[in-house]
């Protein structure tokens, strides 16, 4: 994995005139950089192998738009996303927003784990800057390959909201971005529901936010649940270590036994339907909230929300209820509510109704 972070004067900006806006590209890897034999293949490549000026190079409207400052921060496929590249991706956003000289970020990702980390920097960037994420679902060498206007979408975007003080219709304020396929969503609400889709980001149940195409951008609805500015966590020293199980026909409890006896500080359960959870499963996640660790229902159902089960299950039993939040997503927000040193389930069920 390459994790160095190069960077150019954002003044210098490939060529664009004076008076754009400042957007620092920060380039992580993914399909969006990903390269294969022939033009042909978009299953069968390597991600994250083209650097972030070669990008750039394929989009020459991107100086009409923005003045650009690329940095390399990564390489990788986003399935290999680890904590401590969170870490350096988010202090460094940070440190940019800070910036008068930057207006905007616009990050390049896997789709992969992209939803994960839009989520993550929604709750820790602290600045109402736009940070807007884009990706692509085909390779750069590809026919018809999707990453360059993709690209372009998320520099409009992110431009646009750089140029606008108010937060309707322009869409300050509005927490981190992911520009996908002409659509801008919200970092709460995209999930990747397509193995293979160029259209693969969706909003379930709320939509996306608005629309991008041909230079225009236009948000239909804002975001209503607490982030940046607005959010409690930030990035810490040390992650808690976090895991996800998942409820299905015949389950065991094993894994969550030897994730207790690991010593993990918290559990994420993938339940059916509306965050159900086996009776073998339920047992050992009761014994493990018995001790201190924490346990939130999500649901592997991929749209809806899970409600919170009264005095019979999840007050009885110590766990929280995820509300709309998948797993991924779930785990997410519990590993910073932890590292905030927030442990105790009904705090946690307010950091979930929260955010
Ligand atoms: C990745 O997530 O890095 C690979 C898959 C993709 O970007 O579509």
């Amino acid at each position: 994995m390459n994790t160095s972070t190069s960077s150019s004067p954002i003044s210098s900006g490939h060529g664009a005139t004076p008076s754009l806006p400042r957007i620092a590209v920060l380039a992580t890897g993914g399909t969006i950089a990903g390269a294969a034999a022939d033009a042909t293949n978009t299953s069968g490549y390597q991600a994250g192998v083209v650097g972030v000026d070669q990008l750039l190079a394929a989009v020459p409207a991107l100086s009409t738009v923005a003045r650009i400052a690329p940095e390399q921060i990564a390489s990788v496929d986003s399935k290999d996303m680890t904590l401590p590249l969170w870490t350096t991706l988010a202090q460094r956003i940070n440190t940019l927003l800070a910036s008068d000289a930057v207006d905007g970020v616009v990050v390049t990702h896997g789709t992969d784990t992209l939803e994960e980390t839009a989520y993550l920097l929604h709750l820790t960037v602290k600045s109402d800057k736009p940070v807007v994420l884009t990706a692509a679902m085909r390779p750069a060498s590809a026919l018809s390959a999707d990453g360059p206007l993709n690209l372009l979408n998320a520099v409009t975007v992110a431009a646009h909201v750089a140029g606008h003080a108010e937060a309707h219709p322009a869409g300050r304020g509005q927490g981190v971005l992911v520009a996908f396929n002409n659509r801008i969503h919200s970092a709460r609400d995209v999930v990747k529901t397509s193995t293979y889709a160029v259209d693969a980001f969706q909003s379930p149940e709320i939509g996306a936010l608005g629309w991008v195409q041909d230079g225009r951008v236009e948000f239909q609805r804002g975001v209503v649940r607490a982030h940046t500015l607005a959010s409690e966590f930030a990035i810490g020293a040390q992650w808690p270590h976090v895991e996800i199980v998942a409820s299905y026909a015949g389950v065991s409890r094993i894994a969550v036994d030897a994730l207790v006896a690991a010593g993990v500080r918290g559990i994420v359960v993938a339940g059916t339907g509306n965050g159900s959870i086996h009776q073998a499963l339920q047992q050992a996640l009761a014994e493990a909230a018995s001790r201190g660790i924490a346990v939130v229902r999500s649901s592997r159902v991929g749209s809806g929300h899970v409600m919170r089960n009264g005095a019979a299950a999840d007050d009885a039993l110590g766990f929280v209820s995820a509300g709309s939040l998948n797993p991924y997503k779930a785990r997410v927000l519990l590993m910073l509510a932890l590292a905030a040193g927030v442990t105790e389930a009904v705090a946690l069920q307010k950091v979930f109704d929260t955010y």
